[in-house]
């Protein structure tokens, strides 16, 4: 009787002792994590160029208006979003490869997949010439059919198309747009069959996606868009437009940019935190996130609401041609010039565009040379802040490229930050049920076909 009771007088303890403790280390966690959110935002906000960390909160879906860099000629519409968004898919549009067994087996997505954060899933996109999908791109590869120089392939890795809203000039080297960071570079615009199109006073969207359909080998007419379905919908995106512009590239230029420009990571964990949701990120993305806009310095070069940058420059990395199977570049090839490639100027040697970072945990491939495979490595590069290239001159490199003296800790708490913090988990939103041609997507060939599960 004696020693039950004393068992039960010890459980009752033990279970108090327990209910304390518990109350206890909660009561520490809530202070730990008041203090961790009080210094992280105060950390953004002395990094925001506003001096508020609402600076980064970026536009929810439908907030039409609260989306920059749009085009007056081109106001954003419900029904433009949806064209562009079936029309970037489409494989239909591809009827212009170099050999005709290719008809109707790529399209935009072939090199902008979205499962791969709108990046080709591999070191390099091939389109015309390519065979292959696998998970997320990273099974494509040349056709048998196809030489090397025939395919569709460019020589550097394809920027990510989310939060393109917010890049004024497109391309690795801002080559895209006649206003914004082009203003000055005129005299160059007519030795390039791209940049000549910035003499028609569009924005860079509008402009680069003029020039898209043809350079990725794709056909929009009134036929085209007849036999495969578009035209209703053309008619209703554009009723005011000249009939010769509105079934051209001009109409699709401005249905896909209208579609790119809604493409915004607003669901990501970070973006909730920002609009007050403390519980949408872990401790440990929050002292990654802290350390970004803080300590490591990610912040003076990611200063953008999309953590991007109109700016080009150099952090020494290596270019694609590096990597052996890359195809259709080399050595002399001028896009390993950065923006230089483009200007001609001298001051803009090995510069390359600040790019985006979210969904980038799955792109595999990074750096516009793809040299790195994990964020873990990119992360490394920048903390031992040592150029990778050694064909780029000292004095060009940035000079906020510094070693940062991180912990191994840190880097993890920073990769978290990356890898979580930063992805939007619901991008199917931006991916449409079917294309009008019916046609599987985002490519058609037999191979592509089997791995996408079309047949
Ligand atoms: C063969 C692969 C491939 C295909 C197909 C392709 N792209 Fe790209 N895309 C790229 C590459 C590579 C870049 C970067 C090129 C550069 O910087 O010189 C890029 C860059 C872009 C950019 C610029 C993004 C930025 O931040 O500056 C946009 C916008 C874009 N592509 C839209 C499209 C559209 C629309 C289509 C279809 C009409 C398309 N792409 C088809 C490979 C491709
Ligand atoms: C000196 C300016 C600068 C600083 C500081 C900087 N970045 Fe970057 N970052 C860039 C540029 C420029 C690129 C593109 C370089 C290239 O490909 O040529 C880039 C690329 C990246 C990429 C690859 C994106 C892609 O699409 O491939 C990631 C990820 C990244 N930075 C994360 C970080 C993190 C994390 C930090 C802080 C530890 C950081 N950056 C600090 C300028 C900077």
């Amino acid at each position: 009787m004696a020693t039950r009771f004393l068992n039960m007088r010890n459980t009752i303890i033990l279970g108090l002792i327990l209910v304390f403790c518990v109350v206890g280390c909660l009561d520490e966690q809530i202070i730990d994590q008041t203090l961790i959110d009080d210094q992280l935002l105060e950390t953004i906000d002395q990094a925001s160029v506003t001096g508020s960390h609402s600076y980064f909160i970026l536009p929810n879906d439908g907030e039409y208006n609260l989306i920059p860099n749009q085009d007056p000629a081109n106001p954003i519409s419900k029904i433009k979003i949806d064209l562009g968004k079936m029309m970037f898919f489409e494989t239909g549009f591809a009827l212009d490869p170099f050999d005709q067994s290719a008809k109707g087996t790529y399209s935009c997505a072939s090199c902008h997949i979205p499962e791969a954060g709108f990046t080709p899933g591999r070191f390099q996109g091939i389109a015309d010439g390519g065979i292959g999908f696998g998970f997320n791109g990273e099974m494509r590869r040349k056709s048998e059919a196809y030489d090397e120089y025939d395919i569709d392939a460019q020589g550097l890795r394809a920027l990510s198309v989310l939060n393109v809203a917010f890049v004024t000039n497109t391309l690795w080297s801002g080559e895209f747009g006649g206003a914004d960071l082009n203003i000055g570079t005129e005299e160059v615009w007519d030795k390039k069959p791209g940049s000549s199109l910035n003499t028609l006073g569009y924005k860079a969207l509008e402009t680069q996606n003029i020039r898209n359909f043809g350079l990725h080998r794709m056909i929009i007419n009134k036929r085209v868009l007849d036999s495969l379905g578009y035209t209703e919908m053309f008619d209703q995106a554009f009723p005011e437009m000249d009939l010769n512009e509105r079934y051209s590239e001009l109409g699709g230029s401005f249905a896909i940019s209208s579609y790119l420009r809604s493409l915004i990571t607003s669901q990501a964990p970070f973006q909730k935190y920002l609009k007050g949701n403390k519980g949408a990120m872990s401790i440990q993305e929050k002292r990654g996130a802290k350390l970004f806009f803080g300590k490591a310095n990610c912040a003076s070069c990611h200063s953008g609401p999309a953590l991007n940058e109109n700016k080009f420059i150099s952090v020494g990395v290596k270019d694609l041609y590096e990597i052996q199977s890359a195809l259709a570049t080399g050595e002399s090839d001028v896009k390993n010039l950065g923006r230089y490639g483009f200007t001609n100027n001298d001051r803009d040697a090995f510069k390359f565009k600040v790019p985006q970072l979210y969904n980038l945990r799955d792109a595999h491939f990074y750096f516009h040379g793809s040299s790195k495979n994990t964020l873990k490595e990119v992360v490394e590069y920048f903390n031992e802040g040592i150029a990778e290239n050694p064909n780029i001159p000292s004095n060009l490199l940035s000079p906020n490229f510094q070693p940062l003296n991180l912990a191994e800790n840190e880097i993890d708490d920073l990769v978290s930050f990356l890898k979580n913090g930063l992805y939007d988990a619901s991008f199917d939103r931006f991916v449409p049920d079917e294309v009008l041609s019916g046609n599987c997507f985002p490519n058609n060939d037999e191979v592509s076909r089997q791995d996408i599960g079309c047949n």
